[in-house]
């Protein structure tokens, strides 16, 4: 073959590789790997993209690893004709549109069950901080104003031996209740269905409707997916159905709490504490949230220990690469958000590398 044939040939299956979109700076060791299959568009810092934004940066790509923050439906992948795979690292996936997604053919995935456990530890961790006031009476130490040991003084409520809500017993609901029962918790859930007698019985759980858990939580743990449905289950009404004793953590998704409601609440001595990871209009926080002392908060960092972030990015590399037809599962990503059908699959229409 001639030295001219042979650079045509070069260029011309250079020219075929698939491009991808990595919309924030990842683990580059991890990352890296889509480099054998793809030509790969990675963002340099982190930012926030805007609608435009994605939509141009996916004009010209057939496959996209995204984050929570990247919104991607109907306008975003509306000039996107070769778009054919979007993997997101998380396991929640209310920024992906998936109908408009599934209707263009296009594959989604997320990253469930590599990050359960690192998920529940750190829901635990947080309905126990609201229960003792771990934050505010590090606060109260470290303004100056600990004067002494104190008999009667940040008095908070227990744990073991009280009674656990779950709202949402999916693979991290199950988590806290295994988790709980270290604690002799007495553990209700309420779910969209009822799980099996069996796994009921693993975690010693019991299934009571929405208003049961509500009234019969000591400390209610919200664990469910974000939707329509699910935006501002828990508002003033739910609120005003709790004891006022109990405490509420939300590790799932801002949207699913009202948290006008929730600042009143506390505020009001209605409810006795909160711990939130998640907000609704994050990164902004509610200052009315902010100026409470019987509030515990974190910017959304439950999956956030450094091997499953790293587990996480894993998943979501090894999802790209299968949905756009590459690598050893090619066509078979791992963790697809709605089953990927045979001879619907996108991945087998790419024939990537
Ligand atoms: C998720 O995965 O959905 C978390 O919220 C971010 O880790």
């Amino acid at each position: 073959m001639s030295a001219t044939s042979r650079h045509a040939l070069r260029a011309a299956s250079v020219a075929e590789r698939p491009r991808v979109w990595v919309s924030q700076p990842l683990f580059d060791d991890i990352v890296s790997r889509l480099h054998a299959y793809f030509d790969v568009v990675q963002a340099p810092d982190v930012r926030e993209h805007d609608e435009a934004a994605i939509a141009a940066a996916l004009r010209e790509v057939d496959g996209a690893l995204v984050t929570l923050n990247e919104r991607i439906g109907e306008r975003e992948i509306a000039s996107a004709p070769k778009l054919r795979a979007v993997a997101n690292v998380g396991v929640g996936y209310d920024n992906l549109d998936v109908g408009a997604l599934q209707s263009r053919g296009i594959v989604a995935t997320n990253t469930p069950d590599v990050l359960t456990e690192t998920t529940a530890d750190f829901g635990f961790a947080l309905m126990m901080a609201a229960a003792r006031r771990i934050t505010e009476s590090e606060r109260h130490l470290r303004g100056g104003k600990w004067t002494g040991w104190n008999f009667k003084g940040l008095l908070g409520a227990d744990l073991h031996r009280s009674t656990l809500g779950i709202l949402g017993m999916g693979r991290i609901g199950q988590g806290i209740a295994k988790r709980a029962s270290g604690f002799d918790m007495q553990v209700l859930y309420h779910n969209r269905s009822r799980l099996p007698a069996d796994v009921e019985g693993a975690y010693k759980a019991s299934y009571v409707d929405f208003d049961t858990l509500l009234a019969r939580a000591d400390h209610l743990v919200l664990v469910l997916p974000y939707s329509p449905q699910t935006h501002h289950i828990v508002d003033a009404a739910a609120l005003a159905k709790m004891k006022p004793t109990a405490t509420l953590t939300n590790i799932a998704r801002g949207g699913i709490v009202d948290e006008a409601a929730l600042a009143e609440a506390l505020g009001s001595g209605r409810l006795a504490a909160a711990a939130l990871d998640v907000f609704e209009g994050e990164p902004a926080v509610d200052p009315r949230l902010l100026a409470l002392d019987n509030i515990v908060l974190t910017p959304h960092i439950a999956s956030g220990s450094l091997s499953t972030r790293r587990a996480m990015v894993t998943l979501a590399v090894d999802n790209l690469i299968a949905a756009l037809g590459a690598g050893p599962d090619a066509g078979r990503p791992p963790t697809p958000i709605v089953p990927v059908t045979q001879g619907g699959d996108a991945g087998k229409r790419a024939g990537a590398a």
